[in-house]
């Protein structure tokens, strides 16, 4: 059976996973660096939670070890990762408040590490990305937001940009004509590289604030934590609710673009301490 380990990537306002029993903190080093988490067990399942910009919000989205915090993953096992992040929108019908299981991105990222296949051994890889998040990790969000009564929204475009600056309003302005919903700077190379190690991945976006130039003030980090602080219940039992809602056997086709990743782990592998 798959999927018995399952992970979630916590983004802004989201650095602990409190309903998870036999809790306890460990430390992976990898070839990246090292990475924090948090293990414990729900519903007979294994499932680890890391926060992504640390336990106290301390590591901005562009120097995010990304890669270390995969390789984390891939390295104890994790089958299927969901994440958290905080976006802004670019559309009247994705308000404040709204969840979106987002199902297309677009990088706008610039000077992050993307990859995990460098060219080294003359590895050439170009991974699919016609459907760039894990279908049956996808529909069990929804699944579980319909249980609980929540509205859930089906599909959305994120832009990843840079940061850790918000945008312009002619940026936005530009996004919004590309095709983009929904702004945010961390989920390229996250995607990118989950679906390189072969993991099944899917992101709920909490939308915290309408995007620059659409919103009529200033943008604020505390504006997005506000609105973060109050979606975080609710977030938290759509998390939980998905976990059981997670399928053990696969049908989709994420395990393929791991194909390249070395069995032998010390290539790319990490050490638990
Ligand atoms: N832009 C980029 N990232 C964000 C935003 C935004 O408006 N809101 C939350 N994360």
């Amino acid at each position: 059976m798959g999927r018995q380990k399952i992970a979630f990537i916590g983004g802004t306002g989201v650095y602990e996973q409190s309903r998870l029993d036999e809790r306890r903190e460990l430390t992976i080093s990898t070839r990246y660096g090292p990475v924090f988490l948090q293990s414990g067990r729900y519903e007979n399942r294994e499932v680890y939670f890391l926060a992504r910009h640390g336990d106290r919000h301390s590591v901005p989205p562009h120097l995010v070890n990304y890669r270390a915090n995969i390789t984390a993953l891939k390295e104890l096992g994790i089958e299927a990762v969901i994440a958290t992040a905080a976006v802004g929108s670019l559309r009247e019908g994705m308000a404040p408040g709204s969840r979106v299981v987002i199902d297309q991105f677009i990088d706008f990222t610039k000077g992050r590490p993307s990859t995990f296949y460098e060219g080294e051994e003359g590895e050439v890889v170009h991974t699919d990305f016609t459907q760039p998040y894990c279908p049956q990790l996808r529909a069990a969000i929804l699944r579980a937001g319909r249980k609980l009564n929540q509205q859930v929204i089906d599909g959305g475009c994120y832009i990843c940009t840079e940061g850790p600056r918000f945008e312009t309003p002619a940026e936005i302005k530009m996004f919004a004509l590309f095709g983009a919903d929904l702004v945010g700077m961390t989920n390229v190379p996250e995607v990118t590289l989950a679906r390189e190690a072969g993991l099944c991945y899917a992101t709920i976006a909490l939308v915290t604030n309408f995007a620059a130039g659409i919103s009529t003030g200033k943008l604020s980090h505390e504006e997005v934590l506000e609105v973060m602080v109050d979606g975080k219940s609710e977030l938290d039992l759509l998390l939980m609710s998905s976990l059981t809602e997670i399928p053990t056997v696969k049908t989709c086709e994420c395990e393929l673009g791991g194909r390249h990743w070395p069995t032998n782990s010390g290539t790319r592998g990490g050490v638990i301490k």
